[in-house]
């Protein structure tokens, strides 16, 4: 299949008379702020009116990112032939993973050639890294701890569940799990720092990997019985109180629930659970979830800060989501960073700077609207990466300014002609009006189904309402995507520019219903080097009724 022809369909035009508001031509207004001399250099998070981005070398940065299978990275001979595939799909940020075994074969004897050489080829590439720090946990358990941790259970325990028996799971109350983990990662941020801190390959760290204790819904070893009967932490307390009027809802309701207690255990402060496993909207379970939270928050809240101390760059955790139907702590990891808990993990782990949110579930948005409380920045480490989840990239973009998309396992999906490079194509073009407009209330999104009802989003002076269209223009596929989304941005007044696929878009006055509104100038076109190149002239049946305009099926265009 040919590859597509990226249109850019830019809006443009000038209010003619009352009755004809319209669109104006949007041109490549790229200006991004030029570093102050007080900004740390290195990569950090900055506030951008209601957003927070992320800066390199001075610019924000959208990471039009993809993550790579669990053991890709442990091979540079494996990598070799990614590279090429990487780079055709239009990204620019890499996930790969460092593992705790292969970095510390021994106690205290540090091996990163591997590191090394991920960095060189990356650079060779052009592309920038995020670090998957796989240490203590992955996905609930431990597999990526060194032979001699996993092998010497006395020193580093595991958990157990409530009949004594232990899991596959490094235990969270153990103070030497805790420090053997912060002395090894610290040592790699050392490295990072000396090989990297002028180069800025890497851009983040993922702190672990979608932490939690499954198949109980917490650790019930000694160490975690006598904590769990004990007193609720004077820390956790304080930031209860401190924040009890911003505390997101649940955890709140938990709370008020026992009385809004300043002291007591666990149970006392958040109630005694029930179990009810045949209703699972009956919350059970919440108070050995807190409990969790607090442990592993307080366990990678201490690793992130000793990795800080030597190489100050942005961390985040991921998360593996409450899917529907498995509804209690421990069917999903017991503690992970989910929004009821997110407080929690504010409190205990403040060299944190972003909770993500792993997303496969089909409530895309739900997740986004969850992971976006209290002002949590938007990074999705994990997602899809067919059409229908780069509509949900659009979506994250224009309408929760995330600060990057990533779908999993880009090893068996990268490549030119493949959904996510046609999409990353086009959002590389656009992604310093993305960056410019991110934070000020002049971008949002339409996200639809096919066959699901249209949306309308207000912009400026007027509401544009977004309809499914399947008509492809003859271009790559006649089968419309089951999900498609649109960008909007406000460029000015009468200003608009649109990236959108399988839609119409209507406008309509916002200010006075009574008021016609007709487009003036509509062109499509790219952008070549943040600079505008107009292609068709769109009239016709590409603006139905003059007040719509009409965006092909089978590819995005702007
Ligand atoms: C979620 C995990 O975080 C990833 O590392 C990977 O194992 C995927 N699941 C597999 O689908």
């Amino acid at each position: 299949m040919k590859p597509n022809l990226h249109h850019l369909i830019v809006c443009s035009g000038a209010v003619a008379t009352r009755l004809y508001a319209a669109v104006l031509v949007g041109l490549a207004l790229m200006t991004t702020s030029a570093q102050s001399q007080t900004e740390p250099a290195i990569p950090h998070l900055k506030k951008h009116g209601t957003a927070t981005q992320l800066i390199v070398d001075g610019q924000p940065f959208l990471a039009r990112a993809a993550e790579l299978n669990n053991s890709s990275a442990s091979s540079l001979e494996y990598m070799k032939l990614l590279w090429p595939r990487l780079t055709a799909t239009h990204i620019n940020t890499v996930l790969a993973t460092v593992s705790w075994e292969l970095i510390e074969p021994q106690e205290g004897k540090f091996d990163f050639k591997l590191v090394d050489g991920l960095l060189k080829e990356a650079r060779a590439n052009d592309l920038h890294l995020v670090i998957l720090w796989f240490g203590s946990w992955k996905n609930g358990k431990s597999t990526y701890q060194p032979l001699w941790v996993k092998t010497d259970q006395t020193r580093f325990p595991l958990i157990q569940n409530e009949q004594g028996k232990s899991l596959p799971t490094m235990s969270a109350l153990s103070d030497a799990n805790r420090h053997a983990d912060a002395a090894a990662f610290a040592s790699f941020m050392r490295h990072l720092r000396e090989v990297d801190g002028s180069r800025h390959t890497v851009l983040m760290i993922q702190v672990e990997n979608e932490v939690g204790v499954l198949d109980t819904p917490r650790d019930f070893s000694p160490a975690a019985n006598r904590a769990f009967n004990g007193p609720v932490p004077k820390e956790l307390m304080d930031y209860l109180q401190a924040h009890k009027d911003v505390l997101i809802p649940q955890l709140r309701q938990a709370w008020e629930t026992n009385g809004f207690k300043t002291s007591g255990t666990w149970e006392e402060v958040f109630g005694k659970s029930t179990v009810n496993k045949d209703d699972w909207k009956a919350y059970s379970y919440f108070t050995e979830e807190i409990f969790m939270a607090w442990n592993y928050a307080r366990y990678i809240g201490h690793i992130a800060a000793a990795g800080k101390m030597e190489y100050n760059i942005p961390m985040y955790v991921n998360t593996w989501l409450k899917q529907q139907n498995y509804g209690l702590p421990g069917m999903y990891p017991s503690g992970g960073p989910l929004p009821q808990v997110m407080d929690i993990w504010r409190a205990g782990a403040p060299a944190i700077d972003i909770l993500s949110p792993d997303i496969y579930a089909p409530n895309f948005t739900d997740w986004c609207d969850w992971f976006t409380q209290s002002g949590n920045p938007l990074f999705i480490p994990e997602a899809r990466a067919d059409a229908r989840g780069v509509a949900n990239a659009f979506w994250a973009f224009g309408k929760h300014d995330a600060i990057g998309y990533s779908p999993f396992g880009i090893d068996r999906t990268a490549g030119a002609d493949t959904e996510l490079a046609r999409a990353y194509d086009v959002i590389s073009q656009i992604a310093p009006l993305i960056l410019a407009h991110q934070g000020d209330g002049t971008m949002t999104s339409a996200l639809l189904d096919n066959g699901g009802v249209s949306q309308t989003v207000r912009l400026g002076n007027y509401n544009l309402e977004a309809r499914f269209s399947s008509r492809s223009f003859g271009g790559v596929s006649n089968t419309p995507p089951d999900r498609v989304a649109g960008l909007f941005i406000s460029n000015g007044l009468d200003d608009y520019i649109i990236v959108a696929r399988g839609m119409n878009v209507y406008f309509t006055a916002a200010t006075n219903p009574s008021d016609s509104v007709g487009l003036t100038t509509v062109e499509e076109g790219v952008y070549a080097d943040g600079k505008w190149i107009p292609g068709r002239r769109l009239n016709g049946d590409e603006t139905p009724e003059w007040k719509a305009v009409r965006f092909r099926s089978d590819a995005y265009t702007i």
